[in-house]
């Protein structure tokens, strides 16, 4: 199988996958060996030395057509009601490789739907018993939850008798390895079909490990998330938190109006009044070098970061900027296949220290400068749900002017004189660098609310009020910040959103190379 995938020729499979133990039991991937007496199976047949394999004769396509009957004996056909439908591969190779009538004229098996866990329904009549769900839990979950219960005809995927579900962290990429429409995500049942899906490739932000996925969505909603196959981040999975993140967005009341402080009260405002509020704010210390600080949280993108120094350093007289660390807040879980859930819930801390050359130390110091009233106004980014320490916020209210973006009215938008509603990492294009100082590169999957804006345009605004619109001119998009960015910096010389491409760059190599070079 390998073998002539690397070949470029294309054997249909269903139990046979990259990431699991070959199982041998589904029998579509049948070709044809010279010299030997039947055909064989083409995942469990190793190459050799002048073997010659034929995958499309008549033999291997009568074959096919016998195998896929058999594997339709108890299907239901209920594609027009599967979620499944569109991107199913029964449904695919039944198309492509089978014949349009059954000889089977008996009745149906119709075992019924059972729930594996709350999130995970198993139509078992649509399943074919590849055993991919049951080996994905054994060998890379590294937690053999599911089996295969009874006898012959009468086999059935279940939860191994004793436990009491499916409830592992990692669960949810059963619904994706499975090949036909049998394992399903309760959350997606019966919501769209398939072929409207909208899908952005991007990059997780619920921990450091940023997985790759794909946000799905239709009409400006987020359907669902899965995993994009990046050998080296997270190979084909994720885990159920990055998976389902995209409920707890949807909850969330969002800013969706920028708002100034009138007396003690944040009013709702007009764009073109918040930006001039802001302008005139930091305008007051601008005579004052680094008097005006930049407080970045580590959900927001390197660009989002940049956008706010370049404002700071060509239009406030400061270089003041930093990120705010923090702890990880729980243990790394890795599990057996080495897939690892880190237990830094902030996606772009490696980002802010990497790039901006920001480290805790230097928190600590903007920290106390602000604390001790030399640093008198800040433009902080938190467009995310993170944490703020109690200290930060307590050293934040002693400034004397506070603009904040985010996306929800958080303990640090409720203590600001200006609030700019702001996107969240799907709504946005941008660049995240892992755990591991791997650049990647976040897709837009959805607008953000009509009243809210990146990082990058709420700063060019504010810069044109400082008459400095020229040096932010070319401006149109997050790709182009991340050009200007890519100018000063060495580690990303010569990159762009576009060469970085959907599996990104490591680039703690380039600077191990660069480093041995001086
Ligand atoms: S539920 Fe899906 S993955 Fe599991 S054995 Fe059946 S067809 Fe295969
Ligand atoms: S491991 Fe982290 S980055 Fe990966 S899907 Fe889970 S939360 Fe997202
Ligand atoms: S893919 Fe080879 S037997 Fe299933």
């Amino acid at each position: 199988m390998q073998a002539a995938e690397k070949l470029g020729i294309f054997i249909p499979h269903y139990c046979y996958h990259p990431a699991l133990s070959t199982a041998g039991s589904c029998r579509l991937c049948l070709v044809e060996v010279e010299g030997a007496p039947k055909e064989a199976i083409a995942c469990a047949t190793p190459v050799s030395e002048g073997m010659v394999v034929y995958t499309e004769s008549e033999k291997v396509k009568r074959a096919r057509e016998i195998i896929l009957e058999f594997l339709l004996l108890n299907h239901p056909l209920d594609c027009p009601v599967c979620d499944k439908a569109g991107e199913c591969l029964l449904q695919d190779y039944s198309f492509e490789y089978g014949t349009a009538h059954s000889r089977f004229k008996e009745p149906k098996r119709i075992p019924p739907f059972k729930d594996l866990s709350p999130g995970i329904k198993l139509a078992t009549t649509r399943c074919i018993l590849c055993t991919r769900c049951v080996r994905f839990m054994s060998e890379i979950a590294g937690d053999p939850q599911l089996t295969v219960i009874n006898r012959g005809a009468r086999n059935e995927i279940a939860v191994v008798p004793g436990n009491t579900g499916l409830d592992h962290p990692l669960a949810g990429n059963v619904v994706d390895i499975c090949p036909v429409g049998a394992l399903l995500d309760k959350n997606f049942i019966h919501r769209t079909r398939v072929w409207h899906l909208s899908k952005a490739p991007s990059v997780c932000g619920e921990c450091s490990a940023g997985c790759n996925i794909s946000i799905d969505s239709y009409r400006n909603t987020v359907f669902r998330i899965i995993p994009r196959t990046n050998k080296d981040v997270n190979d084909h999975w994720i885990c159920d938190t990055g998976r389902h993140s995209y409920k707890k967005y949807k909850k969330l009341e969002r800013i969706m109006t920028p708002k100034i402080k009138e007396g003690s009260v944040l009013s709702d405002t007009s764009w073109d009044e918040a930006i001039e509020a802001a302008a005139e704010g930091f305008k007051e210390f601008q005579k004052m070098k680094d008097a005006v600080a930049g407080v970045i949280f580590p959900g927001a993108t390197n660009e989002d970061a940049f956008a706010v120094m370049e404002f700071l350093r060509t239009a406030a007289n400061s270089n003041a900027i930093t990120g705010i660390f923090q702890k990880p807040t729980g243990e790394d879980r890795v599990f057996k296949s080495g897939f690892v859930i880190k237990g830094d819930t902030l996606p772009n801390q490696e980002g802010l220290k990497f790039i901006f050359g920001t480290a805790e130390r230097d928190a600590e110091s903007i920290l106390s400068r602000i604390d001790s009233g030399e640093i008198k106004a800040a433009y902080c980014v938190h467009n995310d749900l993170s944490n703020i320490p109690e200290r930060t916020l307590d050293i934040l209210k002693k400034l004397k002017f506070f603009v904040v973006e985010d996306i929800v009215m958080s303990p640090a938008a409720q203590i600001a004189d200006v609030v700019f509603p702001g996107l969240m990492y799907y709504e946005k294009n941008g660049t995240f660098v892992n755990y591991n100082r791997r650049l990647q590169l976040l897709q837009q999957a959805v607008n953000g609310p009509k009243g809210a804006k990146n990082t990058w345009e709420i700063v060019k605004l504010m810069a044109a009020t400082f008459e400095r619109q020229s040096h932010f001119a070319g401006w149109c998009s997050a790709g182009d910040v991340f050009l200007k960015m890519a100018k000063q910096y060495p580690e990303l010389e010569g990159l762009s959103h576009f060469k970085l491409s959907i599996l990104g760059k490591p680039l703690y190599e380039k600077r191990e190379v660069e480093e041995v070079s001086t």
